[in-house]
């Protein structure tokens, strides 16, 4: 698919190079189309949202509501299962505490992988520490995958919540999660998908995977920074206090005490932000196009031909993946790799990806990932493996 002309950003230099883009897994670049969503709130209805009867804020409150029915659209929910947060990391606090602190006891189990990104396994941490429950890690496999029969055995009836990545930011595989929901549903047990890595390039139906929460960020997915999306199936929102109070989610308050409005509203205090939540909207029409449109299959060829660079160490081969690759090369550290290659117009991410407890698991301190999106071509995995080739000259 050709977009690169949809991106302005791609058309400056990098470091006085053509830059070639590689690190959407930890942020994507935005289209021209939002952008301009995004100024055109700026520019033409920039009134404040729920709380004004003047015209824009009138405009600005119908954008905003229009923007959380696309976004349900998009995952097949419901208007009021979409909560505005402000980014994934809060959609995964947001439940942790709010869920937690009333569900959770001495004891109790929550089940995480040892693939979690710590924004999936420091908010369990915190709750732990105040209701006394526990968290059990599954391990992964050599090749980067989840094995289901130890997850079976891990089901045990002290399990209060499983929370899963989707798709992991460092293996890129993309784990059977229908599959995990159910055996977890036998046993009313609840699940918290996290999506952040998954929602960027498959298409999510809440409803089929029937998961109890789901989170993702709009920056992964061409969207603006500083708004993200919590899922949550509406029996359970009504059920839980507001995670953070304030204005806008109230029905009444006194002197002495306050009550709150319905879901989705009362997980929304505050004025909320506006003008990234209704450009995340394009976003999603965005990438909808994209999902449906793209046939590069890039992830199999940058696997295939980043195999064949020499003394090469991928970090997970499982088949069904995104177009992650997590990568050490013997006798360079990532870091000095990722100076080398931004030299060359190249971005990659370089470090622990926010999964420190997975590092440990493979016994490593860091590693180099590149990550691609719709706008990267077979072009940009060749150019990637030529400038690592000649890395592995000089700096080696
Ligand atoms: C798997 C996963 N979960 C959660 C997050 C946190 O996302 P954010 O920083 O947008 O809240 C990330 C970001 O890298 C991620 O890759």
């Amino acid at each position: 698919m050709d977009i690169k002309k949809d991106f302005p950003i791609l058309s400056q230099k990098n470091r006085d190079k053509s830059l070639v883009y590689l690190d959407s897994a930890a942020t994507s670049l935005t289209p021209k189309v939002v952008v301009d969503s995004e100024m055109k709130y700026y520019n033409e209805y920039g009134g404040s949202v729920h709380r004004s009867v003047y015209e824009l804020g009138e405009k600005a409150t119908n954008a905003y509501e229009k923007s959380r029915k696309n976004l349900a659209n998009f995952i097949g929910a419901e208007s009021s299962e979409i909560i505005f947060t402000k980014s994934a990391t809060e959609s995964i606090n947001l439940v942790a505490e709010s869920w937690g602190k009333d569900n959770l006891k001495k004891d109790d189990i929550i089940l995480l992988t040892d693939m979690e990104h710590h924004s999936n396994i420091i908010p369990w941490q915190m709750i732990c520490k105040r209701t006394g429950s526990k968290i059990n890690y599954l391990k992964s496999k050599e090749d980067g995958t989840l094995d289901l029969n130890d997850y079976k055995k891990a089901l045990n009836n002290k399990v209060k919540i499983v929370s899963i990545t989707h798709a992991s930011n460092v293996f890129g595989t993309i784990n059977p999660v229908e599959e995990m929901i159910d055996l977890a549903n036998n046993k009313e047990i609840k699940v918290l998908v996290d999506a952040c890595q998954s929602a960027p390039h498959i298409k999510i139906d809440v409803k089929k995977m029937n998961c109890d929460f789901l989170a993702f960020s709009g920056h992964k997915m061409f969207g603006p920074t500083g708004v993200g999306v919590l899922y949550g199936k509406s029996d359970l929102l009504e059920e839980m206090d507001p995670y953070q109070t304030g204005g806008g989610i109230i029905e009444t308050v006194t002197m002495e005490e306050s009550t709150w409005t319905h879901s989705p509203y009362k997980f929304e205090p505050g004025s909320p932000m506006a003008a990234q939540a209704i450009a995340l909207s394009d976003a999603a029409d965005y990438l909808d196009n994209c999902l449906a449109n793209d046939t590069s299959n890039i992830e199999e060829y940058s696997k295939e031909k980043m195999s064949s660079i020499n003394g090469i160490n991928i970090y997970g081969n499982a088949k069904h993946r995104t177009p992650i690759i997590s990568f050490n090369i013997e006798g360079i550290h990532s870091l000095d790799l990722a100076h080398f290659l931004d030299y060359e117009g190249i971005t990659i991410r370089s470090g622990h990806h926010c999964c420190q407890p997975l590092m440990n698991a493979l016994n490593i301190s860091s590693c180099a990932r590149a990550s691609f999106y719709f706008y990267n071509s077979k072009k940009d995995v060749d150019f990637l493996v030529d400038k690592i080739n000649k890395a592995i000259k000089i700096l080696k």
